[in-house]
């Protein structure tokens, strides 16, 4: 039985979602809401080894072995952490989830679409987000929030062109996605999220059965 809320950020690369996801995990800790930050890739001992072959390896990956990684990631740490949390009533605040995949994976890297939602629902057990937030920003603050690292920069913009597109047109399709301009000072974003996040009917049933915020 599922009693927890899940909560996931996700959005292109720099666009602040790991800073905003700590920001609300310390600020629900500090009510009293019993919850994980964690993240994918990664997560548990297996999946940030994944992560690192993932985000360090030199040579060229296929796009369906990395696939596969990302999803082996993803089996292991909705097994041993996610779906426990849940069923222990908690919040599990996740930097990133099945979205990513088909953001990056499918419209990135031109996997199929169908093979990628399979592949997702298979290694997450069928657990679902109830909320996603993606922020959104636009590629060229991405790049420019990249930094020193200007090489391959034209591939790079097209690339991640296509992965916010698909972000775009994914929150226009699914009620459980929110779009949240993300080109913001910190502390603006983080009240516009928490916001959100606390007038959110699914969240103040899950806050309402947890007796929290009384
Ligand atoms: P991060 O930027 O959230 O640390 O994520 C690391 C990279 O992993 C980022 O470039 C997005 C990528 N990613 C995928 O391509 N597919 C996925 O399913 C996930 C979870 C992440």
């Amino acid at each position: 039985m599922r009693r927890g809320f899940f909560l996931v950020f996700e959005g292109i690369d720099k666009c602040g979602k790991s800073t905003q996801a700590r920001l609300l995990a310390g600020a629900f800790k500090r009510l009293g809401i019993p919850l994980i930050l964690t993240r994918e890739p990664g997560g548990t001992v297996l999946g940030e080894q994944i992560r690192r072959i993932l985000l360090y390896f030199k040579g060229n990956v296929s796009p369906m072995a990395e696939l596969l990684l990302y999803e082996a990631s993803r089996a292991e740490h909705v097994a041993s952490k996610v779906a426990p949390a849940l069923r222990q009533g908690k919040l599990v605040i996740c930097d990133r989830f099945t979205l990513a995949t088909l953001a990056y994976q499918a419209a990135g890297r031109g996997l199929n679409l169908s093979l990628v939602d399979r592949l997702n629902h298979w290694a997450a057990f069928g657990i679902k987000p109830d909320l996603t937030v993606v922020l959104d920003l636009p590629v060229s603050v991405s790049l420019k929030r990249m930094g020193r690292k200007r090489d391959r920069m034209e591939q790079k913009a097209a690339f991640m062109k296509k992965v916010r597109r698909a972000y775009i047109e994914l929150s226009r399709r699914r009620s459980d996605i929110f779009l949240v301009p993300a080109d913001e000072p910190v502390d603006r974003l983080r009240e516009t999220i928490e916001h959100l996040i606390k007038r959110h009917p699914k969240f103040r049933r899950f806050a309402k059965s947890r007796r929290l915020f009384q």
